[in-house]
């Protein structure tokens, strides 16, 4: 699953920013829509998985005990890189299902600007945002693990 996530990741981005790039220079509300849906489920399917894989079958740091970069019993690169991206990827989650569920329930049916863009815009980009970051974080967090 760490390889699948790692994998994944290099998808979601672009994605994300062709979704924004449909809504801000073509207008294509709708797409933007069905794309911002899209991510956000397959985010939370492996998210899940993930997190079921890491605390019932897999043992990551048994897999990091080969970087230079690891020590099982105290603070190192692998350990800082973790703490990093956990600081970004545990608010974005929040974030995006904020922003998903706010959106769903205030933009009408085709979705078309209203009185929620705003906020929605303002929110939209720090989720964005988190979502690079997160992604970016852990692709080191997973080379100073596995790869280096
Ligand atoms: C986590 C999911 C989402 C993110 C990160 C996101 C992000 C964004 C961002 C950054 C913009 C502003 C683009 C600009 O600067 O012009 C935007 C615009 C917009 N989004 Fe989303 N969006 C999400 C989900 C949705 C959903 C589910 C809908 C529809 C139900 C939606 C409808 C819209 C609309 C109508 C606009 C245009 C607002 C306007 O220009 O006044 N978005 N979105």
């Amino acid at each position: 699953m760490l390889d699948v996530v790692f994998l994944a990741m290099f998808a979601i981005v672009p994605v994300l920013a062709f979704s924004l790039y449909a809504v801000k220079s073509k207008l294509r509300y709708s797409l933007h829509k069905s794309l911002q849906l899209t991510l956000g489920i397959v985010l939370l399917v492996a998210v899940t998985a993930f997190e079921v894989d890491m605390r019932f079958f897999t043992d990551w740091e048994a897999r990091a005990v080969g970087s230079p970069y690891y020590s099982a019993d105290s603070w190192s690169g692998v350990w800082i890189s973790l703490a990093v991206h956990l600081f970004f990827a545990i608010p974005t989650l929040v974030l995006w299902i904020v922003v998903l569920t706010a959106a769903l329930r205030k933009f009408p049916t085709p979705p078309t600007p209203g009185n929620h863009s705003a906020t929605h815009k303002k929110l939209g980009w720090l989720a964005a945002l988190g979502m690079t970051l997160t992604a970016l974080t852990g692709w080191i967090f997973y080379w100073m693990a596995f790869v280096a």
